[in-house]
């Protein structure tokens, strides 16, 4: 039963005593999310319609039960991870702790710009880096910082590798990665002031890993007409199929050349943390920086990601720059000093939060369930119509074998839409000029009567 929130509520916490009318408030609104979360079996992933409140401010402030009434219409137009066949991207439905925390940090305001804005949740980040660290084997010396979201961590990455390597002032330097990695990249270079040919692209083998040979041959090109390669990134999980770069070959050729190896593990890397699971991304450990995102596929709220380093003070060399305008830090190092950002939020909470309540079985099977049923999906797909793009992780493309190109576009959004009306909501990516339909088996409602249903749809929709 819940109750109705009180309508004179004030717009500040009393710093003095428990105000109930918050705590209706706050208890709707916690009503309100339960319901909407009730409800996602049944109105599919996208929603019927979306209508917006209205955006201005007036001239008085709406009592609580408005804005509550406001929020809902925002929530019911909003798309609904939780819904089985919400399988489009990386998006999978949050982890009830991780909400929680989310609420709380909201509340405790805190800064990780600085310790003193912060002191415990400066603490936890450090704290919980160093966990990471010592998980995925990196070295003593390693630690990190969160960001919001993978491609700042990769940007943060490549700034970092730039400064050891000392090409701060030769915008020809260069970066080295397949061409299935993620655009990130490409907006690294820009932000970086590189030249747009700083990122060089390596194709792909078969199974969508960077091609050593090739690698090699473009390295020797590259010392022929003078120019420096800074960094090579190696994909732990790529966007549209999952691949997985050879890590421990492009770390012995890293060293070899004295390069600094980026792992942008923003899909895979979160798979060494279960030994079940850890083979996936052999050789992540040897990486001079990783990008995690526990946001797309361990349930942390949006935005978590993660950038280690092998070598904690390289990010302090790299971004410090003194805060005038803030007390020294206690002993260790201010959070913003660690990173681009300034003004953060803890987000470093739900993710804490997040991991203590899966625990490490719980961590193990949401990691093992989605590699599962990629599997079991795979089995299913009638593979004499149907050509797979997929790899060891989570993540399978499709289209049909016989079209052309044209035609592949054609059955892609034609069927994209019949998979909707079936409340499926598959993505539609393009790769090497072809569409596909993927598959993102990081949802922990999808079963396997749901794959069975959706594999007999793709199946049958393949008329040559
Ligand atoms: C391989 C890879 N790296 C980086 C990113 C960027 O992460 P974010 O969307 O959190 O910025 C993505 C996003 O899908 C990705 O697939």
């Amino acid at each position: 039963m819940h109750i109705r929130p009180a309508y004179s509520m004030e717009p500040f916490a009393s710093p003095h005593y428990l105000d109930p009318q918050l705590q209706c408030f706050l208890e709707e609104a916690s009503f309100r999310l339960c319901k909407w979360f009730s409800k996602a079996g049944t109105t599919g992933p996208l929603p019927a319609a979306c209508l917006l409140p209205e955006i201005e401010p007036l001239i008085d402030g709406l009592p609580a039960q408005a804005l509550l009434d406001d929020l809902q219409l925002i929530m019911d137009g909003a798309y609904q991870p939780s819904h089985p066949g919400a399988l489009a991207h990386l998006d999978p439905p949050p982890l009830t702790a991780s909400i929680v925390a989310d609420l709380i940090c909201a509340g405790l305001n805190n800064n990780l710009l600085a310790e003193e804005l912060s002191p415990s949740l400066s603490k936890l980040e450090r704290k919980i880096c160093s966990w990471f660290a010592e998980r995925l084997a990196l070295p003593k010396s390693a630690g990190g910082v969160a960001a919001s979201g993978g491609t700042l961590s990769n940007l943060m990455a490549l700034v970092v590798a730039r400064q050891s390597g000392g090409f701060q002032n030769d915008s020809s330097s260069v970066i080295f990665a397949s061409i299935d990695a993620h655009v990130s990249l490409a907006k690294a270079v820009r932000v970086m002031g590189l030249r747009e040919d700083s990122l060089q692209k390596i194709p792909t083998n078969k199974n969508g890993q960077i091609s050593l040979d090739l690698l090699e041959k473009r390295m020797s090109s590259l010392r022929d007409q003078g120019r420096n390669c800074f960094a090579i990134v190696a994909t732990a999980g790529t966007t549209v199929r999952g691949a997985v770069d050879p890590l421990e070959e492009l770390s012995e050729f890293s060293k070899k050349n004295n390069i600094w190896l980026h792992v942008d593990g923003a899909i895979g890397g979160i798979f060494a943390l279960s030994k079940t699971t850890a083979s996936v991304v052999q050789g992540i450990s040897n990486a001079n920086s990783i990008t995690l995102n526990p946001q797309k596929l361990l349930g942390i709220a949006k935005t978590s990601s993660l950038l280690l380093v092998a070598k904690s003070s390289d990010l302090v060399s790299t971004f410090a720059t003194g805060l005038p305008y803030i007390e020294p830090a206690w002993g260790e190092v201010h959070g913003g000093e660690l990173g681009l950002q300034g003004t953060r939020s803890a987000e470093v909470l739900k993710l804490w939060l997040g991991l203590r309540q899966l625990g490490e079985k719980g961590i193990e099977t949401l990691l093992e369930g989605a590699l599962q049923r990629r599997r079991y999906f795979q089995g299913k797909l009638d593979q004499s119509k149907l050509e797979c793009l997929t790899g060891p992780l989570h993540l399978i493309a499709c289209t049909p074998k016989d079209f052309d190109n044209c035609k592949a576009a054609e059955w892609s959004v034609m069927t994209k839409k019949i998979l909707l009306n079936q409340d499926f909501m598959l993505s539609r990516p393009i790769h090497s000029g072809r569409y596909y339909l993927k598959v993102v088996m990081g949802n922990p409602h999808t079963r396997n009567v749901h794959l069975d249903s959706l594999a007999s749809i793709l199946n049958q929709s393949v008329i040559r």
